[in-house]
């Protein structure tokens, strides 16, 4: 017999209804805590923190200090794989992430073929400690993002409205596209390969940018790439569980399912979750799906969002989640508000 696993998210992983559902939420770590707040203002820049292992470890912590979450996940960001293959990557106060685009072939020169792994280091010493410093009951969750959503930043050097300089690239460069995209494979299935043996127990794949794509690119582009991550990841560390989070899945999601990409498919806001989830085959977990707006506006939306995700998910391995990132001016009674009801449920 294989061991069975003790702590929740994996059971759940591993198919198994869990009651009351495991919850943690994505970007725990941020922005909305004042602890988070006060150590990113000794750290210097966000990448300074990302690549700081005793900050990173501390802000990785913070929120399962406060609230228990049954999952931490790693502070670090999807762009960390551009800026270890060489591409100059900043992080700009109210205004986000700039890089110095890539946009044709030209531009591999500037770029590592094979990801130069030594330079993550301080990612791979922070799951290290976190390994070591998490509460038994916690599992700890590595990431990274999805070849489509690392390539769209890196096309256009900046979060765009539609991702429409790397969907023109796609169209208008395919080779350029598909060398690009082999190359985020490549590195990022190495990397979460080096995040589950410095202690991640599974790693979610964040397509933030599903939404973007026509159907035309949607295999090309999201489901095959992550196909291939996911392929390789589990062939080389068969005990690693993946989630796959496609914002702006919708029908696509099906098509993970019956692809069998991943141990657990994570719901955008949205998806009904009453309407998705009967239709999935029961061996695939899901996570999700609270609309991250539903938990800054607290009081009837905030109670009814719940319940309604709970009664979806009773009896299904499902890890209650928001449905995309908590905002920076979510009220932290409103986190405690929907942990309590999730666990007294
Ligand atoms: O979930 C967690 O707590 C782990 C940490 C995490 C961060 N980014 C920290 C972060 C994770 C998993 C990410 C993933 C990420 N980063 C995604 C995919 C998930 C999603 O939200 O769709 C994307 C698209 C990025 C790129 C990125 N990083 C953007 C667009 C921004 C700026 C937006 C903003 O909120 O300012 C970041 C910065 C970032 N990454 C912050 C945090 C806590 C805020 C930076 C700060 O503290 O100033």
């Amino acid at each position: 017999m294989s061991e069975r696993p003790t702590k929740a998210v994996l059971r759940v992983l591993n198919g198994e209804p869990v009651w009351p559902l495991p919850i943690w939420i994505m970007r725990q770590a941020g922005r909305y805590l004042p602890e988070y707040r006060a150590t990113r203002s000794q750290a210097g820049s966000f990448l300074d923190l990302c690549y700081n292992p005793r900050l990173a470890e501390e802000v990785t912590l913070q929120p399962i200090r406060r609230f228990g979450f049954d999952a931490s996940i790693l502070f670090s960001d999807i762009l960390v794989i551009p800026h270890a293959l060489g591409q100059d990557v900043r992080f700009v106060e109210n205004e986000g992430p700039k890089l110095d685009p890539v946009t044709s072939s030209k531009d591999f020169p500037r770029l590592a073929d094979e990801l130069p792994l030594e330079r993550l280091d301080p990612v791979f010493e922070t799951l290290d400690r976190l390994s070591r410093s998490l509460p038994k009951e916690t599992t700890l969750l590595g990431f990274c993002g999805a070849p489509w959503t690392v390539a769209s930043y890196m096309i256009a050097g900046k979060g765009t409205p539609d991702q429409a300089p790397a969907r023109l690239t796609a169209y208008r460069d395919p080779a350029f596209m598909d060398a690009l995209i082999d190359r985020l494979v490549r590195a990022s299935t190495a990397y979460l390969i080096r995040q589950i043996d410095a202690g991640a127990e599974a790693v979610q794949i964040f397509e933030s940018f599903g939404s973007a794509l026509p159907p035309a690119l949607f295999d090309r582009l999201s489901l095959d790439p992550i196909r291939r991550m996911v392929d390789g990841l589990k062939q080389a560390r068969p005990q690693a569980k993946a989630i796959v989070f496609v914002r702006g899945g919708g029908a696509n999601l099906h098509r993970f399912a019956a692809a069998g990409i991943g141990d657990a498919l994570a719901l955008d806001w949205t998806l009904d979750p009453a309407v998705v989830l009967p239709t999935l085959p029961n061996t695939v977990a899901t996570q999700g799906n609270l609309d991250p707006l539903a938990l800054i506006a607290g009081g009837e939306a905030l109670t009814q969002g719940v319940d309604h995700v709970l009664a979806a998910a009773r009896g299904r391995p499902h890890i209650f989640n928001l449905g995309h990132g908590i905002l920076p001016e979510t009220p932290i009674e409103h986190v405690e508000r929907m942990i309590a009801r999730v666990r007294g449920a």
